[in-house]
């Protein structure tokens, strides 16, 4: 039998048993219909495609009702044909059913994420995971029993892990727990504000997320920028596989043509614009041009503060940076602003000096603790008597301390809410038109990863036909002698190769398509389902196989 043949081991039981045999797990919070319509809604206002509840129960609780059920139901049967059912024990049998119907699923694209719109900045900072660590996280991931490729988005909006799981339910619970490790956040905890989507919902997601239109500021362009990223830190990651470079290249194909094809983007704010908008919003209108400005950072984020006070009358500022170098590069660019550069080490008394303190930087830790702060003196009254810390980095700069300190506001990522959620029927407007565009790509993706599924057919026709050429070529020249010529020899082996691949020229064919076109995907997908039955190339559980040996392989090296 083909699962217990050679290789299968711990590892392979232990799949096949938690693919089957174990009982369905009480659901998670976040599959409660309750907490998760609550923890749930679309940033833009538009009707989600169908509510995180409907999709979660489809896919954890309701999946393992049906497998049982079908066990229950057939007995010991199994539906692949080949199996010798008067041979083999009860658990066997199990393991084999259950293995089939894991197969005939092809692996699902899941998206386990934590976002702006469903998480505070104190557990998405938690969550955070530098770019220098992606590749690390993508080959952990990968590691886990059911996860077969990975793709990390973490930016100040949202945590969010992309992955090819063999089995939903399980490659769920293993991320999740992963990410429980890796934060130190309880499981339970991570299940209340986590959302699940699978398969189109999840490709949907990501190109919703890549135009923009899932942002706290609608349209802004640095996530397009951040998408970008993943795929560039990706490439040649091991894991960051076909199916997920495929849909994250897909991603900024969206984004871009979402930002050129509708007015998403005109006019469009970013994370650094609504900070200023935030702050200018919380001093009196009279001392906007003249109260005391520092910026911390002076990055991507900082220079995009820069600018905006710039775009609102500010021409005098105070940047503290570790080094001086981009500062220098921001005020060639700025003539005529009056930018002075301070140290790092001169943070402290450059925010004493302060009425409001924009912090941008990638610090891990805070760079504010409630004991700085109390020690600053006071500002004047004429400002508003309060010292604004406007902190935009995930994880923050300003430690949650410094909000108890009397004489300060401090302000993060989340609070940008108050600015954005201004002009709610425009943004729903522009979301409307954006979402054409996205329809019709996740069309074109899914129909491009249906077009992967022939990819197996055509293997295992070739191997198939293979296995036939190498056994009749054998037979042929041991019924020619052992003295035969190299170059008869040569001469046969190539007329065996020859009439092979001729015959398959036709059949490959017509299992190759790109996946542009619907009425050949389909024809397409006809072709694979016939030739699989007719050369019965369904009825090996060897796709099972072969995904557990190279994951066994993969965590073996
Ligand atoms: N990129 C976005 O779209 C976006 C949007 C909203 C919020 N944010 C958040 O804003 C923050 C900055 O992002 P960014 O895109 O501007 O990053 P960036 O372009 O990589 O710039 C990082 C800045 O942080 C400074 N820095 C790095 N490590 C530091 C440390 N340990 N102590 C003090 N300063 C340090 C760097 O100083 P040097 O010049 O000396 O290296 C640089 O000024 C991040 O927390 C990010 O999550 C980013």
């Amino acid at each position: 039998m083909a699962v217990s043949s050679g290789f299968t081991g711990a590892k392979l039981e232990n799949l096949l048993l938690l693919c089957n045999g174990s009982p369905s797990p009480s659901p998670s919070p976040a599959q409660s219909p309750s907490r998760a319509s609550l923890s749930w809604s679309s940033p833009i206002g538009l009707p989600r495609r169908r509510s995180l509840a409907q999709r979660s129960v489809g896919v954890g609780v309701g999946f393992n009702r049906v497998v049982r059920c079908e066990v229950a139901a057939s007995g010991l049967a199994s539906d692949s044909p080949k199996v010798d059912t008067s041979s083999i024990s009860a658990l066997e049998q199990l393991k084999t059913s259950a293995a089939d119907r894991y197969t005939k699923e092809r692996s699902s694209i899941v998206v386990i994420g934590l976002s702006v719109h469903t998480t505070p900045v104190e557990m998405r900072e938690k969550l955070a995971i530098p770019e220098a660590e992606w590749p690390r996280a993508i080959g952990e991931l990968c590691g886990l029993n059911h996860i077969e490729e990975a793709a990390v988005l973490s930016t100040c909006n949202r945590m969010e892990i992309y992955v090819v799981a063999l089995s939903q339910h399980r490659g769920v619970k293993e991320v999740t727990e992963w990410m429980s490790k890796t934060s130190g956040i309880p499981v339970s905890e991570l299940c209340q504000h986590r959302f699940l989507l699978y398969n189109g919902d999840a490709t949907q997601h990501l190109f919703e997320v890549s135009a923009g239109l899932d942002s706290l500021v609608l349209g802004e362009g640095q996530i397009l920028a951040q998408v970008k990223q993943v795929v560039k830190v990706g490439q040649g990651v091991v894991g960051f596989g076909r199916n997920i470079s495929g849909l994250f290249k897909h991603a900024i194909t969206v984004g871009k043509r979402v930002r050129t094809e509708t007015n998403i983007a005109s006019g469009a704010v970013s994370v650094s614009s609504a900070a200023v908008e935030l702050a200018l919003m919380k001093i009196p209108e009279a001392c906007h041009a003249t109260a005391r400005m520092v910026v911390i950072g002076a990055g991507k984020m900082g220079k995009l503060v820069i600018k905006h006070l710039v775009a609102k009358g500010c021409t005098k500022m105070v940047v503290v940076n570790r080094s001086e170098e981009k500062v220098a590069v921001i005020r060639e660019e700025m003539k005529g602003v009056d930018i002075i550069y301070k140290p790092l080490t001169e943070m402290l008394k450059c925010a004493g000096e302060a009425d409001v303190i924009f912090t941008s930087t990638a610090s891990e830790t805070p760079l504010f603790l409630k004991e700085h702060v109390e020690t600053l003196p006071p500002v004047s009254s004429e400002v508003g008597g309060l010292r604004l810390f406007v902190d935009i980095s995930v994880p923050r700069n300003v430690g949650s301390c410094v909000a108890d300190v009397s004489t300060a506001r401090v302000y993060n990522v989340d609070d940008l809410k108050e600015v954005v959620a201004a002009n709610k029927e425009d943004r729903l407007r522009k979301a409307m038109e954006a979402q054409a565009i996205i329809s019709e790509e996740s069309k074109q993706f899914e129909a491009w990863r249906d077009s992967l599924e022939t990819v197996p057919t055509i293997k295992k026709l070739r191997a198939y036909a293979e296995r036939i050429r190498v056994v009749e070529l054998e037979k042929c020249l041991s019924k020619m002698g052992d003295d035969i010529p190299k170059k008869t020899r040569r001469a046969v082996d190539d007329l065996s190769r020859g009439i092979v691949n001729k015959l398959l020229h036709g059949p490959m064919q017509h299992l190759r398509c790109d996946g542009t076109d619907g009425r050949t995907l389909n024809e397409t997908l006809e072709n694979m389902h016939a030739l699989n039955r007719m050369f019965s190339l369904e009825t090996e559980i060897s796709l099972l196989e072969q995904k557990i040996r190279a994951k066994v392989e993969q965590i073996q090296k």
